[in-house]
Parts: C-alpha cells; structure tokens; sequence
C-alpha cells in the first residue's frame, strides 16, 4: 500500500526538498548510494573487482529542467570513463544512464538526448565497455529503444533494459533477443496505471518469468536485474536448459541489497554486476529503493526520530 504513496512522492519537489533537509537521512541514504563524487566511488569499484563482482556505474540523476543540466550529465559520465580508463577494468566496469538525464523530456529532447549519449558510448568503446539505457517510465520507452536501436548501429554492444510490469513487454524481448542485444530484465520500479501494467505482484513475477524464457531462449545476452531468490534460481534453471554457459548470462543487483547473495552467485562461478549508484542527485533512485521495501521506510523514519 505504501509504495504507490512514496513513487508519487518521489515526484514531488516539496517532498524532495522535506527529504533532503531531514535529520538522518544521509545514513540512510549511504546504505544505496556509493558516493557523492567519482573520488569516492571509485574505490568502491577497485573493492568490488577485488572481490570478483563487476559494476555497472549509475550518476543518479532524471527529470533535468534544462539543455545545461543535460550537458552536466553528459560531462559527469565523460569524468567517469576518464578515471575508468585508469583503472583498466574492461567491461568489469560498464555504466548505466537514464535518458531523462540527457535531455529526453526537453523540446526537442530525443534528438538532444541522443546527441548527448552518443559521446558517453563512444567514449565507453574506446576504454573497452559498454553502456546500458536505463528504463524510466511508460511514456519514455519508444524513444529510448529507437535511441538504443540507432546506437547499436555503430556500438553493438549498448544494452536496454525492460520491465516486466508492462504489458508491452514481451513483445520488446522477442525483437531485441531475435536482434542479439544485451537485454536487463527488471520488474520495474516506476507508478505505472493498470491501462499499461500489472498491478499486482503474481502477475509481475509471472510475466517476468515469460519474459527471462523469451530472453533464455533467444541470442542475445541476458542481464537478470533481481534481488528475488525464486526468480533467481528459475533463470538458473531456464540458462541450463537453453544450454547457455556461465558467460552466456549474468545476473545484477543493486548496491547496498542482498550484498551477500551478490557473493555467493560470484562464488559460484556467475557473472555477478552491481549497480552501483553515486552523485549529488540522489533523490528519485532514493525515494524508488524506500517504496520496494517498506521496512526501509520505518528504518528510515526510525533514523530520524532518533536523532
Ligand atoms: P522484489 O521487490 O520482490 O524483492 C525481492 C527481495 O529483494 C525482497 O524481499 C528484499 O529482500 C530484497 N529487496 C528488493 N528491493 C529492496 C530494497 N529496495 N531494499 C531492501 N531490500 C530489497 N527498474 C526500472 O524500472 N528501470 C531500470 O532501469 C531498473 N534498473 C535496475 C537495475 C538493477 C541491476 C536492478 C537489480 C534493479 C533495477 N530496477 C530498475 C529496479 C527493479 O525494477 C525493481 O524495482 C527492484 O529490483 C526490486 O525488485 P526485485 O526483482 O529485486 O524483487
């Protein structure tokens, strides 16, 4: 129940500046967010390699109001790949960006933003990895797989993601496993209406599981994006059965969750990806981690009233 309250929350400015100013949620908000700057996160990376995981790197940010703002994104991403290109990780070290961030919702904003990401995966290719499109909400997704469809002409290996809640959605993972593209599945984390998704959590984990079939069975590269262990163990199950190798496949998760599953799948020989989110801007992917899991929400409200 509460999660729709907090995903129109995390829309709201008034909302966001109360959040921000609130004694206690720095705490909080560390749990998820792996730094304020490229400074610190980078040895977040150089620990994670350490261990055997991969990373895919996320500057939050969405929803920018300005061309200036887009540029900003742009730029923040273009400093990342500079110190990625230090440390030499290769694809251990991809990065995730939400199109909203680029521009995408601005006039003109499809041609702004992909005139804004295409530098970013150019500048990938040239240290060795890749980029992933995020997926954002319903209204955003036609624009973002024509913009995925154009990258891949020139740098194949740009990854999307898709959503289990939507309807549309197995009709985007028969076209893109048919294409061979990196594909990460995820349930979906925006409020979307029940004209375009399911609302309920059975038919979610239902459609994902059609969906990681379709993904399982096509040639393109899977990414599992889930924390959920019955999901986790049916795409084990549907990689064997598609006769895919351990690399054919990987699985993701977020930072700071079920850090210790992401070890364990690491151990066993997966292909183990955490996102690992950092900047300033942290707001939105906050408030979207708060309505997953309700308890986050009374450990955060615990943390401010203890203060
Ligand atoms: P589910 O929500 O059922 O959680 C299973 C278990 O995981 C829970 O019981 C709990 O133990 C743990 N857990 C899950 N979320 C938690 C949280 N916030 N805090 C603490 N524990 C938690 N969405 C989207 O719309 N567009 C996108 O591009 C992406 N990208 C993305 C990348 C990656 C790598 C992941 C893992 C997820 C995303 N998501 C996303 C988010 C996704 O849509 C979904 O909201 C979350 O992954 C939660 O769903 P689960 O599959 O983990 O299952």
């Amino acid at each position: 129940m509460l999660g729709p309250v907090i995903l129109a929350a995390s829309r709201s400015d008034r909302m966001r500046r109360f959040v921000s100013a609130a004694p206690g949620t720095k705490q909080v908000v560390a749990r998820f967010i792996a730094g304020e700057s490229v400074d610190q996160v980078v040895p977040v990376v150089q620990d994670s390699a350490a261990k055997g995981l991969e990373v895919t790197l996320d500057v939050v940010g969405e929803d920018i109001t300005t061309r200036e703002q887009a540029y900003a994104a742009r730029d923040a991403y273009l400093e990342l790949i500079g110190r990625l290109k230090e440390l030499d990780l290769g694809t251990q070290a991809e990065m995730s960006v939400k199109l909203s961030m680029f521009g995408q919702a601005l006039d003109g904003g499809h041609e702004l933003a992909l005139a804004n990401v295409r530098p970013v995966v150019e500048a990938a290719a040239a240290i060795g990895t890749t980029v992933t499109l995020d997926a954002e909400d319903h209204t955003t997704l036609d624009s973002m797989f024509a913009i995925h469809e154009e990258l891949r002409k020139d740098f194949p290996g740009t990854g999307c993601v898709i959503q289990a809640y939507l309807f549309r959605t197995e009709a985007d993972a028969r076209r893109l496993a048919a294409n061979g593209s990196r594909v990460r599945i995820v349930k979906g984390a925006y409020k979307e209406p029940a004209e375009v998704a399911y609302q309920q959590k059975s038919e979610i984990d239902k459609a994902y599981v059609r969906v990681l079939r379709i993904l399982m069975e096509g040639e393109g590269y899977p990414m599992i994006g889930s924390h959920d262990p019955r999901l986790i163990s049916i795409a084990q199950e549907l990689a064997r059965r598609a006769g895919r190798k351990l690399d054919e496949y990987e699985f993701q998760m977020l930072y700071g969750i079920r850090g210790e599953e992401h070890l364990r799948l690491a151990a066993e020989g997966h292909r183990m990806r955490v996102y690992t989110a950092y900047g300033t801007d942290w707001y939105g992917y906050f408030m979207r981690r708060l309505a997953e899991k309700p308890a986050n929400l009374r450990f955060f409200a615990r943390s401010m009233l203890t203060r």
